[in-house]
């Protein structure tokens, strides 16, 4: 019997069909390869003849890299990340008319509507930030009465671009500290504004339906440094969610924004939380609950909008031990448990989507049309997501 074929779908970065993650693809084809599981790297640019045809890109320990003609895949594994041009366009095109097929994984939607899909839950909201989708600057001047710090943060942002953070300046009434990055991460540097010229500054920036107002939490460490945590959790060989890992990052210096992208820095979990949380006993209780809480987001999450292989949260935990889901990933980056030596959970982290490919094939439905991915469950209308409301903690 032939092995199942599993596609893992990106997009390419520019006109120069360069990819991220390359390395990463190259480590899943091996350790597919091991488990029986033939597994190839493709765009939806290199999809010709009607579907028929797919120029996809393998990789041979002797050969290295090349291409090869290949039908379509029994799976697919989207790792496609937002992009604004005509690529993210075709990808549309091609989840539209492909979507009959067995995808791993389906899109999640943008933070708000996250943020909103999660408050439905009640055992979630005492873990989300108080929230508003920005409508006008009086979101942002409500959120700073109620609470000396807000972030600024794009619906469909990643890497920490175009994040404001707003604190107000204690001894200075009615002024604020504004800083953040800009569309290109570049740091914004500290100003203290007046409140009456918040909203002149922060108009160019184009917030409305597009940014969401945040409350913030205060996550500086002694050294003046940013910290939050990246945990992965991931669908195992037997279709179960798992916590695969959590790592702590600490942000640059003057970075509102811990990402490693960023140039943030990767902490073990334990030693962070330690100089955060001297109570022992507060610290697994934090970890625990951290724990079950990301798999419930995932399972719920996956009930929502339907397959799921994976999700990163990203967590703050105050001083208190209270925890706060800061964002879900859907594309999550592995790198966080390598970079701080945790050898172990980074293959695993590479190899659990596999292993969880080859269970999804042995429990595929045969369909029509091939085999047939489960359907979302409890599709979310635009019209239900009105009735919710717009502010909801
Ligand atoms: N409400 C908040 N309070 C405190 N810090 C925050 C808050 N929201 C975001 N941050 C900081 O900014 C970082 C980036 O925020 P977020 O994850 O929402 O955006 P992102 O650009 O999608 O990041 P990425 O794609 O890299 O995960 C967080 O990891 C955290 O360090
Ligand atoms: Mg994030």
């Amino acid at each position: 019997m032939s092995s199942p074929v599993l596609g893992i779908m990106t997009l390419y970065l520019n006109e120069h069909r360069a990819l991220e993650e390359r390395s990463i693809y190259r480590r899943m084809i091996l350790e597919g390869r091991k488990r029986g599981l033939d597994i190839y790297v493709f765009t939806p640019a290199d999809v010709h003849s009607g579907g028929r045809q797919i120029e996809a890109m393998v990789y041979d320990q002797k050969k290295g890299w090349s291409r090869e003609w290949r039908t379509f895949p029994d799976l697919i594994f989207d790792r496609c990340r937002i992009q604004r041009n005509h690529r993210f366009q075709q990808l549309l095109a091609f989840r539209q008319k492909y979507g009959h097929l067995l995808f791993l994984n389906r899109p999640l939607r943008n933070k708000w509507t996250i943020h909103q899909t999660l408050s439905e839950k009640p055992s979630f909201r005492q873990h989300l930030p108080e929230t508003v989708l920005f409508q006008d600057m009086s979101d942002v001047n409500r959120m700073l009465k109620a609470s000396s710090l807000i972030y600024l943060k794009p619906i469909n942002g990643t890497g920490g671009r175009g994040i404001l953070r707003v604190e107000r300046i204690s001894k200075e009434p009615n002024t604020v500290l504004v800083q953040g990055r800009d569309q290109k991460r570049r740091i914004i540097s500290p100003r203290r504004v007046h409140l009456s010229r918040l909203g002149p500054l922060l108009q160019h920036w184009n917030m409305k339906d597009k940014y969401l107002v945040q409350k913030g939490i205060q996550l500086q460490l002694p050294n003046g440094r940013v910290h939050d945590y990246r945990m992965l959790v991931q669908k195992n060989g037997e279709g179960k969610w798992e916590l695969t890992g959590c790592a702590g990052r600490m942000g640059a210096e003057k970075s509102v924004t811990s990402n490693l992208h960023g140039g943030g820095q990767a902490v073990a979990m334990e030693r962070l939380l330690k100089q955060w949380i001297p109570e022992e006993e507060l610290r697994s209780e934090v970890t625990a609950t951290a724990g079950k809480f990301g798999i419930d987001v995932a399972t719920f999450l996956e009930d929502t909008y339907g397959a799921l292989c994976e999700l990163a949260l990203d967590l703050a935990i105050d001083k208190n031990g209270h925890i706060y889901l800061l964002e879900v990933n859907p594309k999550p980056a592995r790198e966080v448990f390598a970079r701080i030596g945790e050898r172990s959970i980074y293959s695993k982290a590479i190899t659990q989507p596999l292993e969880y490919a080859l269970w999804v094939y042995r429990n595929r439905s045969e369909g029509s049309e091939g085999i047939v991915s489960k359907p979302s469950p409890r599709p979310v209308t635009k019209a239900a997501r009105m009735k919710r409301g717009r502010k909801v903690r």
